[in-house]
């Protein structure tokens, strides 16, 4: 392969090396059906059709058809035959959509969540697709951020594994002849979901420790499990933009990582140095990019336009832009392109796979394990000969899928009172809108009250509509809209039993609908089968399993809130008031909802917590063990939740790291004993010196159903 591709770039003049380290978007392209996918700012980027016709990758394109004119027309252009890569924003489903991952993450399930990448893959390569940018590992702690949704969540342990599945699932073990995976793509290197007030593309402020720590975790699993690409991010990294951060890039990710894969650029990340204030121009840009070692610039053209012209002044070198250009090759000869530009481009399996049956089942599965439960006094689950008045923006709308399901249809996708009529008697059934996202009429309520009074239960469908989320939509306040919050309150003078389904893409403050409703189930955004999932879980015919993996804040005042936290010096604790010490006046340190948490049909107990010893070396580990009861009358499924923490460390140490955690299906009255085995591997942190090391001393190991509800027992490390 290496030959092969030395041999074509010896032929290469330094244009079209340069040229192969552009990305344009689908409408450069003869042959390209639309204007592709506008994920950023369109700017008039200079460019000749020489460039064009020399590029080496194309952003948006989809659809057998339309791909295979776009590389049908290239091919015919480019004078050495060098096929495009096509790539594409492929995140949580191509055209079945699966929930978004932050919903994903509740459920804990790595197996589903690899099957949801495999099954996106497949759909994505008949459609012509090579590489997905996907997954977004960027771990959150702040759902002010518009692209929580697009996370897992804020632990790095369970952030790596998903990392993992996703790569797992896009790529398989045989890209070249596997034709129906694409090549995945981790982002955003790095650390772009912690940005300062949660403001996107904010800067980002962080210790290279804590970067190390918590943040860096989840792409290098990404890597370790063969992901083959990396993008960076729009966001500065001590104080440097990723995008030119040669000790970010080319230091850590290719010399300390080993990643020989290829880095390309966010939207116009390159050219966005100008107004970062480290590039003077455009020039600049390009020089400090490439040096960094971005391969590949996405929709702008500071390559194109400069680094010829450095490299003739010997400001860059030509071997700078040759490794950059065979690593291009190299993914696109291991995606076999050369053989066969056109891959797994096919008009007939697309009209066969796309939104199968099989898939639409697969979607559906997932969504009902990733929805939570957050509340349950007494009226769930509902019977089907219940009068149930479904009311609320979400009662009838396709808009479940999500803000990052461009493929997607909303169309298609089942909607909550069609969820509902799957499971009841549609007489029984009265629904209304009650109000719009944002804005609320005394008509619209009326219409809600009549359609509620005579019903035994109201389901009220809530939500954020999914422009509220995602790229470049953050909220400064996360409550559910006002006009929601009123139309709660006019129907709880009806006194009925009221549920209230959520369907938004970040943990929201409830302040006003968890407090005034009996029941609680957070959706997210839950995909093409979204209302036929949610039906499944309120009548009972699946039993709630998800488990948030983002806290939900007790208010926007409280973040960032975050369950792996520090204790203070000044720990605020109820068993010792005093005036100094870490609290607010007026609200509660905790979240209102922690990490980890969420119900059940049925309730579990968790009984005889033990060590098989109390100390552990580097070659002993120990091991735990609890057993968990179904002390309920419905089978389920718990997610039974392994923490420790590392009482005195050179660092200080989060009060809980989650360090395991098992899923166990319980019939009703069975008990199972749980074993976790903890290693001295686990207990290895950053210290001040950037090694990672344990500390011998004193540890807690916890167990329980959530961050909060924990068993703890002590043992030791002693090396
Ligand atoms: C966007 C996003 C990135 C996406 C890219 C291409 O700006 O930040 O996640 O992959 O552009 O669409």
């Amino acid at each position: 392969m290496e030959k092969n591709m030395n041999a074509l770039l010896e032929q290469m003049t330094l244009d079209e090396k340069i040229a192969q380290l552009v990305q344009l978007a689908t409408f450069f392209y003869k042959g390209a059906a639309g204007d592709g996918e506008i994920t950023g700012p369109m700017a008039d980027l200079g460019i000749d059709q020489d460039v064009v016709i020399n590029s080496g990758s194309v952003l948006g394109a989809s659809g057998a058809n339309e791909v295979r004119n776009i590389q049908k027309e290239h091919l015919a252009e480019n004078r050495l035959g060098i096929p495009l890569l096509i790539m594409a924003d492929i995140v949580h489903g191509f055209k079945t959509i699966f929930p978004v991952p932050l919903a994903i993450g509740c459920s804990w399930d790595m197996e589903l969540a690899e099957k949801s990448a495999e099954i996106a893959a497949k759909e994505a390569a008949v459609s012509g697709v090579h590489v997905s940018f996907a997954p977004m590992v960027d771990l959150v702690r702040d759902p002010r951020w518009g692209r929580v949704m697009e996370s897992t969540g804020e632990d790095p342990y369970l952030n790596s594994l998903f990392a993992r599945a996703f790569v797992r699932g896009f790529q398989g073990n045989d890209l070249t002849n596997d034709q129906h995976r694409v090549a995945a793509c981790v982002k955003h290197f790095a650390a772009y979901g912690a940005p300062e007030g949660g403001r996107d593309y904010n800067t980002v402020n962080m210790s290279e420790r804590q970067l190390r720590e918590s943040y860096l975790p989840a792409y290098k699993a990404a890597l370790d499990e063969g992901c083959e690409m990396v993008m960076t991010a729009f966001n500065t990294v001590d104080g440097i933009p990723a995008t030119g951060n040669k000790k970010l890039m080319r230091d850590l990710l290719r010399d300390e990582w080993g990643f020989d894969g290829v880095l390309i650029s966010d939207w116009g990340a390159v050219k966005e140095q100008i107004f970062h204030g480290v590039a003077a121009d455009e020039r600049e840009s390009a020089l400090k990019s490439i040096v960094a070692g971005v391969d590949i610039e996405m929709m702008t053209s500071c390559y194109p336009k400069h680094l010829k012209e450095l490299v003739e002044s010997g400001e860059v070198s030509e071997e700078i832009i040759d490794e950059s250009v065979l690593r291009i090759l190299a993914l696109k000869e291991k995606l076999g392109l050369f053989e066969n530009p056109y891959r797994g481009a096919d008009e007939e399996l697309e009209n066969q796979v796309i939104m199968s049956e099989e898939h639409r089942k697969a979607s559906r599965e997932l969504a009902a394990k990733s929805c939570v439960l957050l509340k349950n006094e007494g009226v769930l689950p509902l019977q089907k000969e219940q009068k149930v008045a479904l009311v609320g923006p979400f009662a009838k709308s396709g808009d479940i899928l999500g803000p990052w399901s461009w493929h997607g249809s909303k169309e298609e996708a089942v909607q909550l009172h069609e969820g509902f009529k799957m499971k009841m008697d549609a007489t029984n059934l009265t629904i209304a809108e009650g109000s719009d996202i944002e804005t609320v009429t005394e008509e619209q309520v009326q219409e809600a009250m009549k359609a509620a009074k005579e019903a035994d239960v109201i389901v009220l469908a809530l939500g954020e509509r999914s422009s509220m989320s995602g790229e470049a939509c953050c909220r400064a306040d996360i409550r559910l809209p006002e006009a929601q919050i009123q139309l709660i309150s006019k129907l709880k003078e009806l006194q009925k039993p009221m549920v209230a389904v959520l369907f938004n893409g970040r943990p929201l403050d409830l302040h006003g609908v968890i407090d005034q409703v009996d029941a609680v189930l957070e959706a997210w955004y839950p995909g093409t089968e979204g209302g036929a999932a949610v039906a499944d879980l309120l009548f009972g015919d699946v039993n709630p399993s998800g488990k948030l993996t983002m806290s939900f804040p007790f208010s926007v005042g409280q973040i960032p809130v975050y369950y792996n936290s520090f204790n203070t010096g000044r720990p605020n604790r109820p068993d010792a008031p005093n005036h100094y010490v870490s609290k607010y006046l007026d609200i509660p340190n905790e979240p209102l909802l922690p990490f980890g948490f969420g119900l059940s049909y049925t309730n579990f107990t968790y009984s005889e917590m033990t060590l098989t010893q109390t100390i552990i070396t580097p070659n002993e580990p120990i091991t735990v063990s609890v057993k968990v009861t179904n002390a309920g009358d419905t089978a389920g499924e718990e997610i039974v939740q392994l923490y420790i923490h590392d009482i005195s460390g050179e660092i200080v140490r989060p009060l809980k790291e989650l360090k395991g955690y098992s899923k166990v299906w319980l019939q009703p009255g069975e008990t199972k004993e749980i074993f976790f085995t903890i290693t001295e591997e686990q207990l290895r942190y950053y210290h001040s010196d950037l090694q990672f090391t344990s500390d011998n001393g004193e540890f807690h190991v916890m167990i329980g159903p959530n961050s909060k509800e924990l068993s703890a027992l002590t043992f030791e490390l002693a090396k």
